[in-house]
Parts: C-alpha cells; sequence; structure tokens
C-alpha cells in the first residue's frame, strides 16, 4: 500500500523520533519535540551537511550566531516591512487562514477533478492580485469560488490583511526601559553580520563561504502538514560570497552540489526535482528549489537562491560600516581591482524538512512473505549503528555480547539487547533502521565469530569479532 502521511506520524511517534510538543497538554500547534531516535537521526543529518560544507571545502568556515540581533539587522534584511502573509479571518468560526492557501487548496480541487486549465487560471490570476497587492479583490476571489472556512462552512469573511511572520518579544527588564526584539526568522543574517569578522580574522579570500546551522521561528498560520512546515525550525545555510558577475556561474555549481548531497545520502533520483521561481524573493536575481516528493506531493526542501549584494548594501547603509572586500588581485585587464561589495549564492536547506525526506524515503513497508515494517536509512544517517544480541541470555552468552558491545562503543553507537525472542529484538531494530544485528551464539563461545544481520537483504552471514568495527561501513560517499 501507498505510504501516508499518517502512517509516518504514526510510526514518527511510536519508535521514538518525533513527539507532538507539549503533549499532556494536547500540544502547541506547529511545534514538535524529536525523540530518543529522532535526535540521533537529525544530529547526523545536521553532521554529514557540516562536514560537506566545512571539511570537504577548504574555503568554507563555520560559525554559530546569536538568535537574537539588533532590530535594525530585520529593517537592512527586508523582514520588517516585507515578510508578511496575506490573511484572512472567518468572523463565524473565529478562525484565521492564509489567502493564498485557501486559493491554492479550491486550484487542488480544480487539478483533482480533472480541470487543470481552471487550476491554472485562479492561480495565475492570484499570484497577480497578491503581486499588485490587490487584497480587497483577493477577498472578492475567495467568495466567488465558494470558499468556504473548513471549520464554519460559510463564506462570511473579513478583508485580507498583511501579518508578518516574525516572532517578537521584549529585552530588558522593566517595561520601560525594555526594547522589542525579533525571533531570527532565518539563520543567513547572522552570517552576513559577521561576513567581515571572519573575512578579516580568518583571512579568507573571495571566493568563500561561511556556513551556519541554527533555529529559525516563522508564525506560520496553515500548519497540517506534520514537521514539514514548523513555527520554530531548524535551518542549515551557507552564504558563498563571490565578485559581482560571477553570481550565474556559482548558482548552476552549488545547485548541482546541493542536489548530489541529497543523492548521497540516499534520497532517489526520482523523487528529487528543480523547481524554478518565476515570483523571486525581493533579494534574489535568481532562485530555485529542490523539491522532494513527500506522500503530499512534490514539496521544497532546500532554496539556492543568488542574492546579489542585496543584503550586505542594506547593512552598510543602515549600520554606517562599511561592508567592503579588498581583492588583491588584478583584473583582466592588468589593474587593480580593489574595494568592492560581494555578491552572494546561498544555500538553506531545513533540518526539519530534510528529516522528513530522509523518514519518508526511508520507510518501508514489504507485504506478502516477508511481511515487516523498517527504515531503510543510510548507515551514516541510522540512530544505532549495530545491536548486539545474545541468542540466549546463559552459558556466558550475554557476558561475551555485552563484551562486544563495549569494544564498539566508542567508534559507533552499538547497543545491547537481551529482551525476548531474537525475531522480536530483529524487529525492534528494522523499526528503527539498525543497519547491523550481531548475533552471540554458542559458536562465537568456540571460534570468536557472529552472524552479522543485514537491515535490507535480511542475509546473515558469519565474521570473526575482530573484523566487525571493518564491517560495518557507515561513511557518506561525496
Ligand atoms: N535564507 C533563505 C531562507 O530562509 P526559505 O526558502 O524561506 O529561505 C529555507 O527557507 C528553507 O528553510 C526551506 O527550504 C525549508 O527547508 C526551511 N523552512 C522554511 N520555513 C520552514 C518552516 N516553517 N518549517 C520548517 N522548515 C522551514
Amino acid at each position: 500500500p501507498a505510504t501516508t502521511l499518517q502512517d509516518i506520524i504514526s510510526h514518527a511517534k511510536e519508535y521514538g523520533f518525533v513527539f507532538p510538543s507539549s503533549e499532556i497538554y494536547d500540544g502547541l500547534q506547529a511545534v514538535y519535540d524529536y525523540g530518543q531516535n529522532g535526535v540521533e537521526l537529525k544530529n547526523n543529518l545536521k553532521q554529514v551537511w557540516w562536514k560537506a560544507m566545512t571539511q570537504l571545502h577548504d574555503n568554507i568556515v563555520g560559525i554559530d550566531a546569536a538568535i537574537f540581533m539588533h532590530p535594525l539587522t530585520w529593517k537592512a534584511s527586508g523582514h520588517v516591512d516585507g515578510f508578511n502573509d496575506p490573511m484572512i479571518d472567518n468572523k463565524d468560526s473565529k478562525k484565521r487562514y492564509r489567502a493564498d492557501q485557501l486559493l491554492e487548496g479550491k486550484a487542488e480541487e480544480y487539478e483533482a477533478a480533472g480541470e487543470p486549465e481552471k487550476a491554472a487560471a485562479l492561480l495565475a490570476k492570484m499570484g497577480a492580485l497578491l503581486g499588485a497587492e490587490k487584497l480587497d479583490e483577493v477577498r472578492e476571489l475567495i467568495i466567488e469560488e465558494k470558499i468556504v472556512c473548513p471549520i464554519s462552512k460559510t463564506l462570511n469573511w473579513t478583508e485580507v490583511r498583511q501579518f508578518n511572520l516574525m516572532f517578537s518579544t521584549q529585552v530588558g527588564s522593566v517595561a520601560e526601559d525594555s526594547s522589542n526584539i525579533y525571533l531570527r526568522p532565518e539563520t543567513a543574517q547572522g552570517i552576513f553580520v559577521n561576513f567581515l569578522n571572519v573575512q578579516k580574522s580568518g583571512r579568507m579570500k573571495v571566493p568563500f563561504g561561511i556556513a551556519q546551522i541554527g533555529k529559525a521561528f516563522r508564525n506560520e498560520i496553515v500548519a497540517r502538514q506534520f514537521i514539514f512546515r514548523m513555527r520554530e525550525f531548524e535551518q542549515m545555510e551557507m552564504q558563498f560570497f563571490i565578485k559581482p558577475g560571477t553570481e550565474m556561474e556559482w548558482y548552476n555549481t552549488w545547485k548541482d552540489t546541493r542536489l548530489k548531497f541529497h543523492k548521497a545520502i540516499g534520497l532517489p533520483a526520482d523523487k528529487l526535482k528543480y523547481h524554478d521561481h518565476d515570483k523571486l524573493a525581493h533579494y534574489a536575481n535568481a532562485a530555485v528549489d529542490i523539491e522532494y516528493q513527500f506522500p503530499f506531493g512534490f514539496r521544497e526542501i532546500e532554496g539556492i537562491h543568488s542574492r546579489t549584494d542585496f543584503d550586505l548594501k542594506n547593512h552598510q547603509e543602515l549600520s554606517k560600516k562599511k561592508q567592503q572586500y579588498f581583492d588583491p588581485e588584478l583584473g583582466e585587464d592588468g589593474k587593480a581591482i580593489g574595494n568592492y561589495i560581494p555578491y552572494v549564492v546561498e544555500t538553506s536547506v531545513g533540518a526539519d524538512r530534510l528529516f522528513l525526506a530522509t523518514f519518508c524515503n526511508a520507510f518501508t513497508q514489504e507485504t506478502g512473505e516477508k511481511e515487516r515494517t523498517y527504515l531503510k536509512l543510510h548507515p551514516a544517517l541510522a540512530p544505532i549503528k549495530a545491536a548486539v544480541l545474545p541468542l540466549v541470555k546463559k552459558d556466558g552468552l550475554a557476558e561475551k555480547a555485552q563484551e562486544i558491545a563495549n569494544s564498539l562503543k566508542s567508534s559507533f553507537r552499538t547497543i545491547y539487547d537481551d529482551g525476548g525472542a531474537i525475531g522480536k529484538r530483529y524487529t525492534r531494530q528494522d523499526l528503527i533502521g539498525t543497519p547491523y544485528c550481531i548475533a552471540v551464539d554458542y559458536q562465537t563461545m568456540e571460534d570468536n565469530t557472529v552472524t552479522i544481520r543485514h537491515r535490507d537483504s535480511m542475509e546473515q552471514e558469519r565474521i570473526a569479532i575482530s573484523a566487525l568495527k571493518e564491517k560495518i561501513g557507515y561513511e557518506v560517499a561525496m
């Protein structure tokens, strides 16, 4: 059977990957917690990305900037004025919706009913109205299309208004001397404001990149797709600083490099595609998404944007501090190049979306004779790399298995399990994606060999204990 999002949500909860936040209080919308296995998978994804960026590129270094930033940052970045979604309230249910998502939902209905022309026409009309900020006409369109509130089922809509997606909070002890600051809606700005600090202290030469992993916050309204759209999430971003005029070359290079990364961690080529942006964000002169085919369709997991000098130029203007790079090279004409504000190509992937894509892709249900459910995770991403299982607890087998587990522990995450029949123990590991199970039996006591069972093929082979470490490979080939 085809995997549904509900299958994914249930499995993630039952096996300790993702829980709804504050569940004992009935949860908090669009906020989630990672459990004992989820945190391992997510950490592994972050580590593989960090390595791909910083360790494998001589000219990329990392930073870890604060979530709180000076309020002018968000003025310069355009988020105070431009980071809005068009919202509409239903007067009966008192529920708020994103106007564009209501219209997109209607377009999906047309699509499903075999009327793709109607869907396309509606989306085009919506795009034009939103682009021109004709919000009254967006409301009229919603009413014309008879889009009712999913809860009250009425057409009793308020006007459409723009709402900013940034969360704000106060710093300072008392009301009078406190000031409003934002929780960052993207990690990128922490990189931009540190561009010269890193460039000078690291003697970096353009082209070079700065990578960062960290939390970002957006007050998203519609939240129906599990960890796909959250209010608190994690981004893995890299800003690549380049000479103006070379942006298309670097944009294409990063587009390529990032798609290869997703394939290297196990996402299949036929479930990945590029989606070029027709409508560009306020800062970009070229932009593409890498999309993954989730159970609910192809959706963005990563954005690659050519951001020009938009951010650094605005920071220079508002901070009154020069954001220029001195290029010591000579140009093609033999003359000194001198100072300029670099252009930037950015790669930005959501750790949670990459988690969801990886998890959906790994989730495998086999039917028929070999009926079982397992997570076909790349070994580098699996929460546990190896489980050591004594066939029985007596005759020294348990102690032997403990000893093997202890000898592997410092190399990779290994657990010991002696609870229940061996078949049940294999199943337990399959469900959380452990790639190798090591069984200790009576022969082990005689010749120091064990069987190693491979998760995907379920094949078993007999090998020497001393060969285990080498056998259990888990690097991502990049
Ligand atoms: N600095 C550029 C930037 O933030 P974006 O397309 O708004 O661009 C980049 O976000 C990535 O962050 C997305 O591709 C997605 O993976 C992730 N992301 C954005 N909003 C998210 C949300 N509400 N929940 C989870 N991930 C999100």
